[in-house]
């Protein structure tokens, strides 16, 4: 390996600006410990997400240096001045994630460089300097604190805003289950009362019998009663309280709307006098009425409390809180539960439009950070639109992507404003209303995170923003990135 070629001098480094101020020991130290290497013109020297091995010097030669940005190779610089440096320049802080090339070197020209060890160059930098170890590690840490609380931040407003709506959505069923158990509770007390009536012995066995099974069929009508507009069930309504009125029933109008309500027709009460006999007829419709009212209260009861486990199952379809960071999801259904959760914040003139291609293959994602991604996307595009327009959810397959597209009506985005709306607290909202964090936390998820993309087309009247996960799955890197 220590063939004379690839062994530099001290001398020969202390001409490079990076080492002028090491002393003869050091230099002699980084001559021992590092070796130089040719690379041909064309090559990659190193490749950004590599595990970062290496710190490179620039001996002779060319070099560019390039980042991926969106999917595509953006060359950063281009250079042939001696002495510059790359790879693992960020060797010596001491986190505990593995560190990665952040960018890509190639050769333009057949090069040489001064190659070190990540770990040689981290133990020589952390022990002679050991002043500007600390204030650099303060300053990258400090960074990317600060980035983590903000994110931390702008989560918790999105967060604290949708469960606001959510709140309000989940009171809704939750007063109409309270209302109607209370009523419930008042009728069933009146069926007891009427029970001991019944058992008087008024009724004879048969006549009971029958009764009952009137009941049995009430019930069932219940379950089958088809829901009347209002002047359908305005006219049915007249029809039963002339019968009712007709057939001496007292307080006919009280008892009418309940009947129809049930499915109760004519016919119905027909064969209901027909069983117990014109005497006993008031009491029977009465205690068939309760026996209608308590299966509609039980019926709407039953209605509020699905209503309200639908909307926690989408709480936590959305939070994703018992769930593991990453797994295979149907987006579909990560779509679904964001926009539950929109509900409630979704102007009366603001129309939904769902295009899902049920088709799609799930993806292995980030849930809960995907939902953010949308919940960003869709928090804007209502923003946009204001209190009137069409916001449309799209899935569809391009090649072995999926892609989410989430459109609106609104204004548009000035092409002034385009280049920067991706940029960490770039916002057009009045102070207060917007962070300016949504697209820059977005396109860490999708870009960083999932190794995906976010794209937006707008014009006047049409802006879409379009988000590309790959379909098949990546390791996850555990300490993620920046994101
Ligand atoms: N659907 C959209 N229609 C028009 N402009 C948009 C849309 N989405 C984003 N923008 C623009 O991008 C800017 C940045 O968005 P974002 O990062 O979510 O921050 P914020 O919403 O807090 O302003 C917005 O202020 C707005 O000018
Ligand atoms: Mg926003």
């Amino acid at each position: 390996m220590t063939t004379p070629t690839d062994r530099i001098t001290p001398d020969q480094l202390r001409t490079l600006f990076l080492f002028e101020a090491l002393d003869a020991d050091q230099l002699a130290w980084l001559a021992e410990h590092g070796r130089v290497e040719q690379r041909a013109g064309g090559t990659v020297v190193y490749a950004e997400g590599e595990a970062a091995t290496c710190f490179f010097v620039l001996l002779r030669g060319a070099v560019s240096l390039s980042r991926r940005v969106h999917g595509d190779e953006l060359e950063i610089s281009r250079t042939d001045q001696r002495g510059v440096y790359g790879g693992a320049t960020q060797a010596y802080l001491e986190d505990q994630s593995e560190k990665l090339y952040r960018n890509t070197l190639r050769a333009i020209v057949d090069s040489e460089f001064f190659v070190l060890p990540a770990e040689t160059f981290a133990e020589a930098v952390r022990s002679w300097f050991p002043m500007a170890m600390h204030l650099l590690e303060g300053l990258f840490v400090g960074m990317r604190d600060s980035q983590t609380i903000i994110g931390e931040r702008e989560r918790l407003l999105a967060l604290g805003s949708l469960s606001a709506g959510l709140t309000h959505e989940l009171n809704n069923p939750a007063a109409a289950a309270v209302r109607a158990t209370s009523v419930l509770r008042d009728r069933v007390a009146g069926m007891r009362h009427k029970l001991a009536m019944i058992a008087d012995g008024r009724l004879d066995g048969t006549r009971l019998h029958g009764l009952v099974e009137l009941q049995e069929e009430a019930v069932a009508r219940v379950a089958t009663a088809p829901k009347l507009t209002p002047m359908a069930a305005s006219d049915a309504e007249d029809v039963v309280t002339d019968w009712l009125d007709e057939h001496d029933v007292s307080g006919a109008w009280d008892l009418a709307p309940t009947l129809v309500a049930g499915g109760a027709d004519v016919d119905w009460l027909e064969r209901v006098t027909a069983c117990v006999g014109p005497a006993d007829l008031e009491a029977a419709v009465r205690w068939l009425t309760y026996t209608v009212e308590t299966e509609l209260l039980m019926r709407e009861i039953g209605d509020a409390v699905t209503r309200i486990s639908g909307l926690v199952g989408a709480a936590k379809q959305y939070s994703q809180l018992d769930r593991a960071p990453f797994q295979v999801v149907d987006v579909h259904d990560l779509l679904d539960a964001t926009l539950v959760m929109f509900k409630a914040k979704m102007p009366a003139g603001v129309k939904l439009v769902k295009e899902y291609d049920r088709e799609l293959p799930p993806v292995p994602a980030y849930a809960a950070e995907l939902n953010q991604v949308w919940t960003n996307l869709i928090d804007n595009a209502l923003g946009a639109m204001g209190e009137k327009g069409t916001l449309t959810v799209r899935t569809s397959r391009d090649g072995d992507l999926l892609t989410v597209d989430v459109a609106d009506t609104g204004p548009g985005i000035s092409p002034d404003v385009r280049p920067r709306i991706f940029e960490p607290f770039f916002t057009t909202k009045p102070v207060g209303a917007g962070t300016g964090l949504g697209l820059d936390i977005s396109y860490r998820i999708v870009v960083h995170k999932h190794h995906g993309d976010i794209r937006v087309e707008s014009e006047p009247g049409s802006t879409t923003f379009r988000v590309l996960l790959p379909l098949t799955a990546e390791q996850p890197h555990p300490g993620g990135e920046s994101a």
